[in-house]
């Protein structure tokens, strides 16, 4: 099959040939139709996530039909119209047990964090070496094999382009207020960063009942989508702009919640302070490892609280159909945050215009 390589960190993805083997056992062969392209693929490319290695086929957030099915899978049959999930739980361990999916971190779930099968093994190779995808999803190809616990049924009616988005940046950004921050009715919130993900924080907060929603981002195009989406206010930031005082003149006191969605720790900070007494800051982007988050103890003293977020919290099986239901209801809006349409040929495009930063998100059209 066809798909987007890394061979090596800091070059141009390759669209070349590349074996794929049959699904074993629990897993599933998807034909994808449609995958976004996340900020955290840039960060493999650019060697700066600890779920990238190469050779790596990249994408995450990748949606088409069930094409094949391993022994033993009965949730999926071939022809159902799937996205592919950030990432799977093992269904077996204490966590997934007792409910709380999310926080799965069994040897599966990390296996699968690296691209690989709870064996260690991959169906994938490029000149007889094995080649990972990217958490185990590898969704910027013709067809990927996957564990069953990471791909979710949806309606036959969803354009795929618009669910893969629920691979990762819908699903993650609303995770984010839904279930990790739990936004209440009434309540003010600021995002900083307005990105693929951050404006689905902003639509979660909206569906959420928040009465206020201040979007800031560097780029104007951002808060455009931000209004369009459900933000209330715009901030511009400049190199002179302080967005703890643009939030806290707008919001007096500070807000309710506060999310950084870029992966700054400096950001993290600026939210962190700009949130009440009381309040929850979130933070949503995923920050270099092994740096600190500059925070003062007296602000955390009052009662406020900071969060971490992998994925928004998200459980496959029940947040998909959530986000796909909201879509159907128009409640959420997808084809909005689609600024560009692509072939897979053209991939190399989409992670420019990351670099760029004027679009929500591009989607490679497969
Ligand atoms: N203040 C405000 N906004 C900023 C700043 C800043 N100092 N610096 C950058 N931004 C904006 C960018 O203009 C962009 O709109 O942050 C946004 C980041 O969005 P994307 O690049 O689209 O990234 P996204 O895919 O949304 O991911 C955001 O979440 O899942 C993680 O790994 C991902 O860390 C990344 C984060
Ligand atoms: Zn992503
Ligand atoms: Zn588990």
């Amino acid at each position: 099959m066809r798909a987007a390589g890394l061979e090596k960190f800091h070059t141009p993805l390759v669209v070349e040939e590349v074996e794929i083997e049959e699904p074993r056992a629990g897993e599933v062969l998807v034909r994808l139709a449609a995958s976004g392209v996340c900020r955290s693929d840039l960060h493999v490319q650019e060697e700066r996530s600890p779920v990238g290695h190469v050779p790596m086929v990249l994408g995450h957030e990748g949606a088409g039909f069930v094409e094949q099915v391993g022994p033993g899978v009965g949730g999926v049959a071939p022809g159902d119209p799937v996205v592919i999930a950030l990432y799977g739980p093992c269904g077996t361990c204490d966590d997934c047990r007792a409910g709380d999916i999310a926080d799965c971190w069994s040897q599966t779930r990390q296996n699968n964090a690296l691209g690989l099968m709870p064996d260690g093994s991959t169906r994938l190779s490029l000149r007889g070496q094995p080649v990972r995808p990217m958490v185990g999803s590898g969704s910027l190809a013709e067809y990927s094999v996957v564990r069953e616990a990471q791909v979710v049924k949806i309606h036959p009616e969803i354009p795929l382009e618009a669910a893969c988005l629920a691979g990762c940046g819908v699903t993650t950004g609303i995770g984010a207020a839904l279930n990790i921050a739990r936004v209440e009715l009434g309540s003010s919130v600021a995002v900083l960063g307005c990105g693929g993900v951050g404006l689905n924080v902003v639509q979660g907060a909206r569906i959420a009942g928040a009465r206020r929603i201040l979007a800031l981002d560097t780029q104007s195009s951002k808060l455009d989508l931000a209004a369009n989406l459900g933000a209330t206010d715009g901030i511009l930031i400049g190199p002179e702009t302080d967005p703890v005082e643009e939030i806290q003149r707008r919001v007096p006191g500070g807000v309710d919640y506060a999310f950084e969605v870029i992966g700054r720790p400096q950001v993290v900070r600026q939210a962190f302070e700009s949130t009440r007494a009381g309040g929850t800051a979130v933070m949503v982007g995923s920050p270099p490892a092994g740096e600190s988050i500059p925070i003062d103890g007296r602000l955390l003293f009052s009662d406020r609280r900071l969060l971490g977020c992998t994925g928004g919290g998200n459980i496959p099986q029940r947040d998909v159909p959530r986000i796909m239901d909201l879509y159907r209801r128009g409640e959420l809006k997808l084809e909005e945050l689609i600024g560009q349409r692509l072939e897979l040929d053209d991939v190399n495009r989409a992670f420019e215009a990351l670099v760029e930063g004027e679009l929500a998100r591009s989607v490679v059209q497969i």
